[in-house]
């Protein structure tokens, strides 16, 4: 392993962009557990995807805050980054699921691009006001979907693979990477970027796979798979990342771009059908048991990327991180989760979700 850079970011004041979505909020409960010193504030519009639920264990403490608002909004973020004294963002703000950028494009440039593009330029004037420091950090939490699509063979992405977007989701974060890039390029703004694989975990909105199939199989309801179910992607756990980003932090150069993959690449049926195999396991009252009856092939998404794969040499060699938890032990993890958090996915289950979930899998 190369030399750790002794980055000044020992103490961090951290502006959390969308700490109420679902990676946010575990790197925030990271982050105030293992940094009880940091001051962490918490940025979030509380679109369908955030919910405040998430943070509230960390309410009322001294190191937290929580302020409801848009990265669109310039002169908010002006005023926390001043008041707060902000040295390190984490930005995971975004429109995040492809389906609803099929639906509707127009949100995700805006939050994508023109929120980080505000994120930026706030910081860059923050950054330059207060001396241009090097414990300065602006961490961009990006995709491996920028590269786009590969054959079964291809080797997997490293952080040079060409950008090669397919869906408006993909396409906004890449438009939001190349804007992160270039301003450590032209302002020296010290910038981080990182492309990780699909996520699971506890508080992942029901839309995603790994909820969808859980919160189906106990609520009775088919179990959509698109098109042959051969499409695979990395799978890598939430904690995992979070200790990933707390690496990346402390200890990457700035301009630096990092790949971090679970190294568990798996297709889609084969990953319903350990979902499956979990559920009979350790659900009492399953309404359909077995419950991999409920699997229902549907119509495929438009454009939908065969397989993605993440080579995560560059921060196992230079930063010594590498993933912990198989998919096989954080799947169980997971399904414990939703099964002993019904009362936080159920009032999810919203007229707008229903709405969400006609048009994407019965239309
Ligand atoms: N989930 C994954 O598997 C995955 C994989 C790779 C990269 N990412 C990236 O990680 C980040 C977090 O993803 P996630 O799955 O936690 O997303 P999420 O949808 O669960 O959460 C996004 C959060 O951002 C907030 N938000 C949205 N628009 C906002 C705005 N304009 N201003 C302020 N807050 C806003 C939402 O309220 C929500 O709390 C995203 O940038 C996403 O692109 C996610």
């Amino acid at each position: 392993m190369a030399d750790l850079l002794d980055t000044s970011r020992s103490s961090c004041r951290l502006l959390v962009t969308g700490g109420a979505g679902f990676i946010g909020s575990n790197f925030v409960h990271y982050w105030c557990d293992r940094y009880p010193d940091d001051r962490v504030v918490v940025l979030d519009a509380l679109t369908y995807a955030g919910n405040r639920r998430n943070l509230e264990d960390l309410e009322g403490q001294d190191n937290f805050r929580f302020v409801q608002g848009d990265i669109c909004d310039r002169s908010l973020i002006d005023q926390l980054l001043r008041e707060e004294n902000i040295n390190t963002i984490a930005h995971f703000a975004a429109e995040s699921h492809v389906d609803r950028s099929i639906l509707g494009p127009a949100a995700f440039v805006q939050t994508n691009v023109v929120g980080t593009f505000t994120l930026l330029e706030a910081f860059r004037q923050h950054w330059e006001a207060t001396g241009r420091l090097d414990s300065y950090c602006f961490l961009h939490v990006s995709t491996d979907e920028v590269y786009g699509s590969l054959g079964l063979t291809d080797p997997a992405f490293t952080e040079t693979t060409p950008y090669a977007p397919n869906s408006p989701y993909s396409a906004s974060k890449a438009g939001s990477d190349h804007l992160v890039r270039a301003y450590y390029h032209t302002y020296g703004l010290p910038t981080i970027l990182t492309n990780c694989s699909n996520n699971y975990g506890p508080y992942q909105f029901p839309e995603k796979l790994i909820p969808l199939m859980c919160i189906n199989s106990l609520i009775g309801k088919q179990l959509p798979v698109y098109g042959d179910g051969q499409n695979i992607r990395d799978w890598l756990y939430v904690g995992d990342h979070c200790s990933a980003l707390d690496v990346v932090i402390h200890h990457a150069k700035p301009g630096e771009t990092y790949n971090v993959g679970g190294n568990n690449e798996v297709n889609n049926i084969d990953l319903v059908n350990m979902l499956c195999q979990l559920m009979d396991e350790l659900a009492s009252d399953l309404p359909v048991h077995p419950c991999h009856q409920l699997i229902t092939f549907v119509k495929d998404r438009p454009g939908h990327d065969r397989r993605y794969a993440i080579n995560a040499t560059k921060i196992k060699t230079q930063l010594g991180w590498m993933p912990k938890v198989t998919v096989k032990e954080g799947l169980r993890q997971t399904v414990e989760w939703y099964l002993t958090h019904r009362d936080w996915w159920e009032p999810l289950l919203s007229k707008e979700y229903q709405a969400y979930y006609r048009q994407v899998y019965v239309s």
